[in-house]
């Protein structure tokens, strides 16, 4: 079976009447062995998409956050309740810290996990927590920590951990990816890639021992990339031999037009009821 990649919510949507739009990020990913939530968006569109979408969730057992912002976790407790059976949530142990953005200028706000992880666990959710690689299957695996490798790649500098009453840099050390081997190479789901979408796409050849990219889906943190960094990225994917590019969320639309004139037939904007066969 192809490998199927639903987006349950984005920050715009693209089909019909029905779907919301809320600034954030799921993903359903299918394959023969799994059916698997990437992210769980904001808040209650990602279940109000499901419903409108006709999609069945009775197979889903596992739900992976990509890290520990509110608008990739906060529509879990909506989604375990459509579920209602035990799901297993897989994230990195510091979804759990204390996040803030803090823009020059402006007040601090938290952007964290929006519940209790005790309120998650009695809707059925159990964490596994692990900073390491996870196999679900033989060709699916999450990226665990992904290294800072190149040199035109950083964290977000508004992006913060509050510990105490001190603020001190988040270095998101939370951001996992999914990685899927496919006959044309690797599908690879991004959240934020606040780590740097080559740093995690050089990650992804790594851990799995295969070089082509074939297809990138998700959010790419681009809203606020330098012209220096933008040429790099995209001589970067170039030289990867990206076949699909489906950019989503905070990569931004700057960021984005950029894109979209590099790479043609290949880019499209991958938003909430975008529906792929790969
Ligand atoms: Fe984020
Ligand atoms: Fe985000």
């Amino acid at each position: 079976m192809p490998t199927q990649i639903t987006t349950l919510s984005e920050n715009t949507a693209s089909r019909g009447t029905g779907v919301l739009a809320e600034w954030g990020l799921s993903i359903l990913v299918e394959t023969d062995s799994h059916k698997i939530i990437f992210d769980t968006g904001a808040s209650f569109s990602t279940a109000s998409n499901v419903v409108e979408m006709g999609i069945d969730l009775s197979r889903v057992d596992k739900i992976i956050f990509s890290h520990g912002h509110l608008d990739h976790t906060g529509g879990l407790l909506p989604l375990l309740k459509l579920i209602r059976k035990p799901v297993e949530i897989i994230a990195h142990p510091d979804i759990w810290d204390n996040k803030y953005v803090k823009s020059p200028g402006e007040k601090e706000r938290y952007i964290g996990v929006p519940f209790r992880r005790e309120a998650a666990e009695g809707l059925g959710a159990h964490f596994k927590l692990t900073a390491e690689p996870l196999w679900l299957s033989e060709s699916i695996v999450t990226s665990g920590e992904i290294p800072m490798l190149t040199d035109y790649e950083s964290i977000d500098s508004v992006l913060y951990i509050k510990e105490n009453d001190d603020f001190k840099p988040d270095p998101l050390r939370d951001d996992l990816a999914l990685f899927i081997k496919s006959q044309e190479g690797l599908i690879v789901i991004l959240g934020c890639a606040h780590r740097g979408i080559i740093n995690t796409l050089k990650h992804a050849q790594n851990i799995t021992g295969v070089e082509p990219i074939y297809a990138v889906i998700g959010g790419t943190h681009l809203m606020s990339a330098s012209p220096q960094r933008m040429d790099s990225t995209i001589a970067a994917l170039r030289n990867m031999g990206i076949q699909r590019l489906g950019v989503s969320h905070c990569t931004g639309l700057a960021a984005s037009a950029i894109l979209a004139q590099a790479f043609g037939d290949k880019f499209f904007f991958n938003n909430a009821g975008t529906s792929l066969s790969l």
